[in-house]
């Protein structure tokens, strides 16, 4: 991988488009503000960066107030407006209705989903722009932004900022779990060789990364879980079957016996196939055609499956053959993977399907 210098002045991580509201001279203003990133925990400050030639900042130096508002994507229009004009020479102040919260100098825009109002701490001069901190004193939202008591982005619609192709974003899918997929990663980390390299995406020789070696091994392991479910079955090792299985499991077997699925417990399933098997001289499962994938802590398998029962009887027809495939569903749980959906889909049976009765 060659990597090349760009020139660096060049803006190209998204920012979160925000609108920043003053006081100017008294008059209601806002701009568009990008640079402006959250800087302590507690008391709650945010760090906002504004050019020192904009009618914001000196208005931002006289009163010592300033809000932050959170536009939506309804909002792009005038959100560029707001960054393209000055309080210098165009009046920006009758483009929203606005609202107050503690503060009588950082106007908030009431048509944001998300508004801050902030009263400055520091002020950091720079060459060309100045870094106001401000302690957040409120911020506010409305009921239909929340999900769980939570502001929820989907609701809320945010848009980024990519420069210098100076373009407006939503916000895309969401990929991932903060503070939980680390641990993720660092149980993966556990499973790997200690050579040295974990947490890399180090090529290997044959240019697989170690993520896909890591998938490869998850992949196995479920594969072995559910060999594992036809092997101890047909050992009818019961406790061993039953810790193969998540405390509740969705069951379905209704392709072989009509009805509904339902939810059991590992007890119920392994009291119904030790029951089931016990006249059987032999129970032989064979499994192959795995297609497995690996989610988020979880794994689907598809498998097609035969399971053979013999017991030799008067009429010498011994054997009763159910083919099909199986669907299952597992989670990983304390380094393991559990079967929590488990569904046969019978294809055909062959043999003699009254084999107990001789
Ligand atoms: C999309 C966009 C984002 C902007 N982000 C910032 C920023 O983060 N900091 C800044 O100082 N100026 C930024 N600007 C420029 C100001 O918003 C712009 O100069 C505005 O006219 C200043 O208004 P004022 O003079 O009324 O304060 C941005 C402009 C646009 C179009």
């Amino acid at each position: 991988m060659r990597k090349i210098p760009v020139d660096k002045n060049l803006f190209c991580l998204p920012w979160t488009q925000t609108l920043l509201g003053t006081h100017v001279r008294g008059k209601v203003n806002f701009m568009a503000l990008d640079w402006l990133t959250r800087v302590n925990f507690d008391p709650a400050m945010l760090g906002i960066c504004v050019g020192s030639g904009h009618a914001s900042n000196q208005a931002i130096r006289e009163t010592g107030q300033f809000s932050v508002n959170v536009p939506t994507v309804d909002m792009v229009e005038v959100t560029d407006y707001c960054g393209i004009a000055s309080a210098k020479q165009e009046d920006k102040s009758k483009l929203f209705d606005v609202f107050y919260g503690a503060l009588e100098a950082a106007p908030m825009i009431a048509a944001c989903p998300l508004n801050m109002e902030c009263g400055v701490v520091q002020t950091l001069d720079l060459p060309t722009n100045t870094f106001f901190i401000g302690e957040i004193v409120a911020i506010y939202t409305e009921e239909q932004y929340l999900t769980g008591g939570k502001p929820d982005v989907k609701k809320i619609r945010p848009f980024l900022l990519t420069m210098p192709d100076n373009r407006f974003w939503a916000v895309g899918e969401h990929v991932g779990n903060a503070w939980k997929d680390g641990v993720k990663y660092r149980e993966k980390l556990k499973r790997q060789p200690a050579d040295g390299q974990a947490g890399t995406r180090r090529q290997t020789e044959n240019g697989t990364t170690a993520a896909g070696i890591s998938n490869l091994i998850e992949k196995q392991q479920v594969i072995e879980t559910v060999n594992r479910l036809f092997i101890n079955t047909d050992n009818r090792d019961w406790p061993r079957v039953k810790a193969l299985f998540s405390s509740r499991v969705f069951f379905d077997m209704t392709s072989l016996s009509g009805g509904q699925p339902v939810t059991m417990t590992p007890q119920d399933i392994v009291d119904g196939w030790e029951k089931g098997l016990k006249a059987l001289r032999a129970v032989h499962h064979q499994a192959g055609n795995y297609l497995v994938s690996i989610g988020d802590s979880e794994a689907t398998v598809f498998c097609y499956g035969i399971a053979l029962h013999y017991l030799p009887n008067n009429t010498s027809r011994n054997t009763r053959t159910f083919v099909g495939s199986y669907d299952m569903h597992l989670v990983r749980q304390d380094e393991e993977w559990k079967i929590d959906r488990f569904k046969f889909n019978l294809k055909f049976i062959e043999g003699n399907p009254d084999l107990e009765a001789g």
